[in-house]
């Protein structure tokens, strides 16, 4: 019989397709040296008491008991690390006044490491405890703390992809706060480029460097014009803010005569590797060129609510053929649980939704075919961010990571309202959604390693 360096056993719920949930009951999962599900096996297939009988009682066997369920880590595909330290608060201004007056200050101080590290170990710890196996930081100016922030990713264990952010735009960026100049921000984008591709080889689950202009307003056009160049010649991935507020969509559009979308392939952004955050103002054409490119839109739910009172039609771009994964924008967005930025989506989408409203006109009521389910939801917190960053991640089936986050439905500060033997498990995945809180995270895997424990 074929040796797995370790089984788990325990019923799994993982994405079949956007709309559609599938329930491994009570299956074995075999995962081989590198952290990767090898096989599952579902308690009718023939080798199933075979290989229940082999690992049973051995210290690799890893059994859920009642009530504990796997569920694919989440991918987070737009975190401000920094940010973490101001997340909950300062978000009465809008995006242009929030950057000057909190957040460019706050960055600032990053270039004090042990400041740095104080942040970046509780934002990663953070995470993890939330369910988030992968994420997609920015991180500051900063190459060194920038590279601190990969450092400790790759200790903790997390699948950390990791961007040095560029601003070299005297004009719009303060003194305090910028690169010193175009030359200086290219070349330390480099040399942060190749000290992460080192740094990964000392990893099991990779930390990978990003690519980083923070958005267009940040970026002279020769710093834009050398970070495509960069990004094609080290082949990385690349993030970015994308039409995310009317300041910002018309900045663009006085500067380029185009919109984010178009302006950012001219400098060779637009990827398949790249992933764009809010994206609130894609119009048909910009969504076509995202799907040509392969580039994939961020949706941040709450940040959208704040900064650009805004509801992006996931659904219709997603049907368009472009790629679509969950972030949380701390600290634009104040939870660091994709949890709870998936129950935002559902209920934005519901808003953007034609309705009934006695107030307005027909025709102002919103868009139809707008809503997502809360298995959407679920699918662009796992399934959707590995599809967009490329990577076998997000789903609990062969040949993929051994991500999960075991949960909980029975402590007893957290405990879920199940109350039958034999509830649905459809329900019982329903209520995972919605109700899970951090304690009922029991344990967090990636690449086949445990990085969190609650006990
Ligand atoms: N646009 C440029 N910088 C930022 C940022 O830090 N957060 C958000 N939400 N939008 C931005
Ligand atoms: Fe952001």
């Amino acid at each position: 019989m074929k040796k797995y360096t370790k089984v788990f056993q325990g019923t799994a719920f993982s994405s079949k397709s956007p709309k559609e949930v599938q329930i491994l009951k009570e299956s074995l999962f075999c995962i081989n040296d590198n952290g990767m599900i090898e096989k599952v096996v579902a308690p009718e297939d023939a080798d199933y008491q075979i290989l229940l009988d082999a690992y049973q009682g051995l210290e690799n066997f890893h059994c859920l008991a009642e009530g504990q369920y796997f569920l694919p880590g989440f991918v987070d595909l737009h975190v401000h690390a920094p940010q973490w330290a101001q997340a909950g608060t300062a978000l009465d201004i809008p995006l242009y006044d929030w950057l000057n007056t909190y957040t460019f200050p706050l960055e600032s101080k990053f270039s004090d490491l042990d400041f740095a590290k104080d942040v970046y170990q509780d934002v990663v710890r953070t995470l993890l405890a939330n369910g988030t196996t992968t994420a997609l930081y920015f991180a500051t100016v900063h190459k060194e703390a920038s590279l601190l922030l990969a450092e400790i990713c790759a200790e903790k264990g997390q699948r950390g992809l990791v961007g040095k952010v560029v601003m070299d735009n005297p004009e719009q960026n303060p003194e305090y706060y910028r690169d010193v100049d175009t030359q200086t921000a290219l070349a330390d984008t480099e040399e942060f480029i190749l000290a992460v591709k080192e740094l990964a080889n000392s990893t099991k689950q990779g930390v990978y460097p990003v690519v980083t202009p923070r958005f267009i307003p940040s970026c002279t056009d020769d710093a834009l014009k050398g970070l495509g160049e960069l990004a094609a010649k080290y082949d990385t991935y690349v993030q970015s803010h994308c039409s995310e507020s009317d300041w910002e969509h018309g900045y663009v559009q006085d500067r380029f005569d185009k919109n984010d979308a178009f302006a950012l392939h001219d400098f060779g952004l637009l990827r398949d590797k790249s992933i764009m955050a809010h994206c609130n103002f894609l119009n048909h054409d910009d969504a076509d060129l995202f799907a040509e490119t392969g580039t994939a839109v961020c949706h941040c739910p709450i940040s959208n609510a704040y900064f650009a009172n805004s509801v992006i039609p996931i659904a219709h771009l997603h049907s368009k053929g472009v790629d679509i994964g969950l972030g949380s924008d701390i600290s634009g967005g104040f939870s660091p649980s994709l949890f709870d930025n998936a129950r935002q989506a559902v209920m934005s989408s519901r808003m953007l939704e034609d309705g009934v409203n006695t107030v307005l006109p027909a025709k102002e009521r919103g868009v139809p075919n707008s809503r997502i389910t809360i298995n959407e939801a679920f699918y662009f917190a796992t399934s959707g961010g590995g599809e967009s960053l490329n990577l076998p991640i997000g789903r609990l089936t062969e040949n993929y990571a051994w991500d999960v986050q075991i949960i909980d439905t029975t402590i007893d500060a957290a405990k879920l309202p199940i109350f039958y033997a034999n509830e649905d498990l459809h329900d019982v995945f329903q209520k995972i959604m919605y109700l899970v809180r951090p304690e009922n995270i029991r344990e967090v895997w990636v690449q086949g390693e445990k990085v969190h424990s609650r006990v």
